[in-house]
């Protein structure tokens, strides 16, 4: 298992036979348990944690802090195994709670990593990951480091180097947690753009709950630790939505009441 904070393999999972769904872009999780081992003791993440997307889903699972949600994310990439429980998942790739941009590195051999992972040269990985910089809204910024760039730049190159590691499931580890709320609602507005054009499975945990709603096709409500799904709630309203709308206000009150039943 790696360290918690590991980084190039925290980039994308290494495929693994047993556990890959051939389905394209699905992912299971059954009744999963996952419990540490600390120096003070077993520390329980994860007690009979069940979720499922089918492919293009997009799954919002909200819960509280130290739930269990990175925990999870990280069994659907396959960085750990469960104690107990089924996981089966068509290959993802995780983008870390932080950015883990390389500090000496331009932004776009940051968002090439995975490409230079996966055995393509400096120069291939450029050429694939350019027009996508165009597209990101980045092309002026290719060759600027992660220090220079805002934290919505810095996020969307996370995101495409997530995307070019080219794996048909995304987990995304509370994406916008750390922007201000203006650039927050820009970068979900972007997102859910992104996703039209390129649709892809994602897993998006978050704990803002407005966010899974505006963005999901589902939200996963999980309890306080142990975490386990306490709620489902399908949002099946048309995109792109308003935070304004009624439905979505009267959805993001649903979810904020289930996540409320739980404390
Ligand atoms: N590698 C680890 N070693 C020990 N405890 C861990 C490890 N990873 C997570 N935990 C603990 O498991 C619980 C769930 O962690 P995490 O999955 O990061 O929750 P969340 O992402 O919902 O905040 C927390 O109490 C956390 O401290
Ligand atoms: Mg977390």
């Amino acid at each position: 298992m790696p360290a918690k904070g590991a980084t190039s393999e925290m980039i994308e999972a290494p495929p693994k036979e047993p556990r890959e769904l051939k389905a394209e872009g699905s992912v299971l999780v059954e009744l999963v348990s996952r419990t540490f081992q600390t120096k003070r003791g077993p520390i329980q993440a994860l007690a009979g944690m069940s979720l499922r997307a089918d492919a293009h889903d997009i799954v919002a699972v909200v819960g509280p802090s130290g739930c269990g949600k990175s925990t999870l994310l990280e069994l659907i990439c396959g960085l750990q195994a469960p104690d107990s429980g089924t996981v089966r998942a068509a290959p993802a790739a995780l983008m870390p709670q932080r950015d883990l941009l390389l500090p000496w590195l331009s932004a776009i051999d940051n968002a090439g990593l995975a490409l230079r992972a996966r055995g393509a040269s400096r120069d291939e990985a450029r050429k694939t990951a350019a027009p996508w910089l165009e597209r990101f809204g980045l092309t002026q910024f290719g060759h600027t480091r992660p220090g220079e760039l805002s934290g919505g730049m810095r996020q969307r190159v996370s995101f495409l180097r997530t995307l070019l590691a080219g794996k048909p499931v995304l987990a995304l580890d509370e994406p916008f947690a750390a922007l201000d709320a203006i650039t927050r609602q820009e970068m979900q507005g972007w997102l859910a753009h992104v996703l039209v054009s390129e649709p892809r499975t994602v897993i998006l945990v978050t704990h803002d709950v407005e966010e899974a709603v505006m963005l999901a096709d589902r939200v996963v409500v999980m309890s306080a630790r142990p975490g386990r799904t306490i709620s489902e709630i399908d949002i099946s309203l048309p995109k792109p939505r308003r935070r304004t709308d009624a439905h979505v206000v009267e959805l993001r009150e649903r979810a904020l009441a289930a996540l409320g039943a739980d404390t």
